[in-house]
């Protein structure tokens, strides 16, 4: 009789809304198809350099579909290619990625499902050219992986930050205010642009289109001069002025890129109020847009690539992930994912909608 597959899976990187509903199609169709044994690798790749395992049965990822976060626990600093290693009082950035394919094999693991972002799928990639057969699902709020047209998380994002901007409108017109809203996205600007578009943004900062101060302050004293007496600036954490930099919130050392960004809107607020005499607030969405259950659209996106990535392992198709390719769902290239982040052209036709509608992108 056929060895009973073994399949091990991992959600790597910062979470977001749709990686049970991910897990769930994985595990669920390597089971009822494949009679396969699925092993959850806890917290990421830290899991495989520490050995933290658990065995997930059907009943384990049962009414998981709608639930936030990850069941599997992630981390974002876990890498066996560049790990965080304490020797005496200082920590050492070590490569231990023999070590973690020893313990693959004496775990026993056929191959591995990697759900997670750039670098998750980087990673996945190299161990693949290590002998590993890894099969990648592509995930992240910001929608910057390449090779793929959507990743999962983003739609869930998109609609939180413009459920906040809808509210924010509000009181910035009853208060005359300008109002900041500053979205998560990394060096991408794509959540800004879609909720900047879906929540009628006056002005929208993308990292990708760096903006001048004064053509912002002209925009404002513009519409308040027209009678509109409160603006609403939907930024980007990533946007940065022509020729400055971006506002780093905090570093993680041990992380592959350890840049944390977030603040631009507070800065971006005090030099319009200086520039403007407008009273200027900032509100920064952050996790918020990581959190909770994922929408429609995401879970069925999840299920689409979850048993997608299923498929792939049944027919021993590894070394790709499962993407979005316009209607279609297609195995692309995990080198291709290496190769870098997917941003915002200038000449998107989101972007030239945008400013068609008269929304400025303070260039
Ligand atoms: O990549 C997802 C993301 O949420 C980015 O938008 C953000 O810049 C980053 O992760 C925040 O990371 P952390 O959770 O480590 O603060």
């Amino acid at each position: 009789m056929k060895r009973k597959m073994k399949v091990g899976i991992l959600t790597g990187g910062g979470d977001c809304p749709g990686l049970n509903a991910v897990i769930r199609a994985v595990a669920k169709k390597l089971i009822i198809e494949n009679n396969s044994e699925i092993i959850g690798i806890k917290d990421g790749y830290e899991g495989l350099i520490s050995n933290y395992y658990k065995k997930l049965d059907y009943s384990d990822v049962s009414g998981i579909l709608t639930l936030g976060g990850t069941i599997l626990g992630t981390s974002n600093i876990a890498n066996p290619y560049r790990q965080a290693v304490k020797v005496g009082n200082k920590t050492i950035m070590k490569d231990v990625s023999k070590k973690v394919i020893q313990n693959i094999k004496r775990k026993k693991l056929d191959c591995i499902v990697c759900i997670g972002g750039d670098g998750t799928l980087s990673i996945a990639s190299r161990l693949c050219k290590d002998g590993i057969p890894v099969v990648g699902v592509p995930k992240t709020i910001d929608n910057d992986i390449r090779g793929t047209d959507v990743t999962f998380g983003f739609d869930t994002a998109v609609s939180i930050a413009t459920e906040g901007i809808d509210r924010i409108h509000t009181t910035a017109q009853s208060h005359h205010r300008v109002m900041l809203v500053e979205v998560m996205g990394r060096t991408a600007g794509w959540i800004a642009l879609h909720s900047g578009i879906a929540g009628g943004g006056d002005i929208i900062l993308l990292p990708e289109i760096p903006f001048e101060v004064d053509k912002i302050a002209a925009v404002l004293k513009n519409r308040y001069k027209r009678g509109n007496k409160f603006s609403i600036i939907v930024v980007s954490e990533g946007a940065k002025p022509k020729g400055g930099k971006v506002v780093v919130k905090r570093m993680v050392k041990e992380s592959t890129i350890a840049e944390r960004l977030g603040g631009i809107s507070m800065v971006l607020g005090r030099q319009l109020e200086e520039k403007t005499g407008l009273e200027a607030r900032a509100v920064i969405m952050g996790h918020l847009l990581r959190g909770g259950s994922p929408t429609s659209t995401d879970r069925v996106l999840a299920t689409q690539l979850g048993t997608a990535a299923a498929d792939f392992v049944m027919k021993n198709n590894f070394g790709i992930m499962a993407g979005v390719k316009g209607s279609s769902i297609a195995a692309v290239s995990l080198e291709e994912v290496a190769k870098g982040a997917k941003l915002v052209k200038a000449n998107n036709d989101l972007v030239s909608a945008a400013r068609s509608v008269g929304t400025s992108f303070g260039d």
